[in-house]
């Protein structure tokens, strides 16, 4: 069974609960214990329902039947109704999130009181650092002289070889080089705006969460650029597989903090990072990694990484004299995707596709295929869908690539599955490697095991298009912290031609 952090509940008592409160931005949902019991966080004040997140089990004989718990999309759909909701119908709305940070019936603030100040301190400050041109001066400086943006939008012109039809139609494949940013991947785009954040905020210390590593090596990159304190929290399992980025991160003074629980993967360094951020959250500020965690959180590191989007507008336009047609990106807990994906969510003729991990396959069991699998709940603070048991607990997810492998996403993406808006789409560990291996020979650049992903869904999108889209893939990183695994994964399906 994973360790929780502010996880679990199935959401059925989160949605209960909440269809019973005023529905204010100050009131925040008590979610209580699968028997029907309801916590308010100590110290929780008059007229704030504290939201505290109980993850144990039922203890044999509750109330609630197993059943009762699990809550499928529909349920929750009635269970929210009571609530203002800006769901479901087909239009895509680019104002959200709402005032209480919700995206829909996705995302919310389901963390203990003592965090509400936090966010709260989060929310104002970035609200103001918005509105002040000093910050985006500074920002848009670091981004491009330290970080090397803007990133190239590259014509990939083997890959687009490779599906031509003999009329040489087809599609023209184009990649986003996040790749080429400082520290090899998109993660330095959040880690450099937040940092600028937390100085403005006056905060000293910083700790984040990190999976491949590629987040914490962003982190522990700019802190020692700012000369803050650093603590990364990785899951053990990972620290094993991507030890190339441990390493960076502890060579740039960052302390890396293994985490043993659960199966010591991203999802376990979330909640232990949150834990850390409940005892000390006057002096350190937390840059979560992703579009994931509570309210304001799926926001802030969207705008982050919207520039993405925004710079392949404006190159598409020079390249091919319009908008992309189809946009395609991993999706872990959906940073790169929706860095990319943003800018065009109001362009209904721009597809948006995300790739997720399906392992071993999705009826094996051994994958983090939420989209494709999840349903209704609450992890690490935000609703959104989960990979979870009939109890509201967190399934085990298994991926190849340590940045997919999550058992939840960020709730924009929820939203964005429920309206219709994005294609959710998922790839084996089989495929990805496959995908790793031909971008390498046919590009010239090896891809991170979670790009690979993406690339890897153009094998089965390819063939069936018509004409000549303009396909634009979001090289989300670079493949060098994955070699040491590949060449294990590679010797184990006997790949003769890569490992002698
Ligand atoms: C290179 C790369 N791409 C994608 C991801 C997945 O994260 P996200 O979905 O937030 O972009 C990661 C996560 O570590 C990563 O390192």
């Amino acid at each position: 069974m994973a360790s929780l952090g502010f996880v679990g509940a199935a959401a059925g008592q989160a949605a209960a609960a909440a269809s019973t409160l005023p529905s204010s931005r100050s009131a925040f949902v008590v979610v209580g214990r699968p028997t029907g019991s309801t916590h308010a966080a100590p110290g929780g004040r008059p007229g704030r329902a504290a939201t505290m997140m109980t993850p144990s089990p039922p203890a044999g004989g509750g109330s609630s039947s197993p059943a009762s718990l699990k809550v499928d999309t529909a349920e929750a759909t009635a269970l929210t109704a009571s609530e203002p909701q800006n769901v479901p119908d087909k239009t895509y709305d680019a104002t959200v999130p709402d005032v209480r940070g919700r995206y829909g019936r996705f995302g919310g603030q389901y963390v203990p009181e003592t965090l509400m100040f936090a966010l709260e301190e989060l929310e104002a400050g970035y609200a103001a650092a918005r509105a002040d041109p000093t910050f985006h001066e500074e920002v848009n400086g670091l981004l491009k002289d330290f970080v090397g943006r803007p990133t190239p939008l590259y014509f990939a012109e083997r890959l687009t070889e490779r599906y031509a039809r003999p009329d040489g139609s087809g599609p023209r494949i184009w990649f986003k080089r996040e790749d080429l940013n400082h520290t090899g991947a998109h993660k330095i785009n959040n880690s450099v705006m937040q940092a600028v954040l937390a100085k403005r905020l006056g905060k000293t210390r910083i700790i984040a969460e990190t999976g491949a590593g590629q987040h914490g090596v962003a982190t522990a990159t700019v802190c020692a650029r700012f000369g803050l304190e650093c603590e990364v929290y990785m899951g053990a399992a990972d620290m094993e597989r991507q030890a190339l980025n441990v390493f960076r991160m502890r060579l740039l003074g960052a302390r890396v903090i293994p985490v043993t629980a659960g199966a010591g993967t991203l999802s376990n360094a979330l909640s232990e990072a949150i834990r850390d951020w409940v005892t000390r959250p006057v002096e350190t500020h937390y840059i979560v990694g992703s579009v994931a965690g509570p309210h304001p959180y799926p926001y802030i590191v969207r705008e982050a990484h919207a520039v993405i989007g925004a710079e392949t507008r404006g190159q598409a336009v020079d390249k091919w004299g319009g908008a992309p047609d189809i946009l395609i990106a991993c999706v872990g807990g959906g940073s790169n995707a929706i860095g990319l994906f943003h800018e065009f969510k109001a362009d209904e003729g721009v597809r948006l596709i995300g790739v997720e991990a399906a392992g071993k396959g999705l009826d094996s069991g051994e994958h983090a295929a939420t989209m494709s699998r999840g349903s209704l709940g609450v992890l690490h603070g935000s609703m959104s869908y989960q990979l979870q048991d009939q109890w509201g607990q967190l399934q085990e997810t298994h991926s190849v690539s340590a940045g997919l492998d999550y058992p939840s996403v960020g709730p924009e993406h929820s939203f964005m599955k429920d309206t219709g808006r994005c294609e959710y789409v998922s790839v084996t560990d089989d495929e990805a490697l496959d995908a790793f291996k031909l971008c390498s020979r046919l590009e010239g650049i090896i891809p991170a095991l979670e790009t690979a992903h993406a690339l890897a869904h153009l094998e089965k999108l390819c063939p069936g298009l018509e004409g000549s889209p303009n396909i634009v893939v979001n090289l989300s990183g670079r493949g060098d912290k994955d070699v040491t695994t590949v060449v294990g994964l590679f010797k184990e399906r006997g790949d003769a031609d890569v490992v002698f």
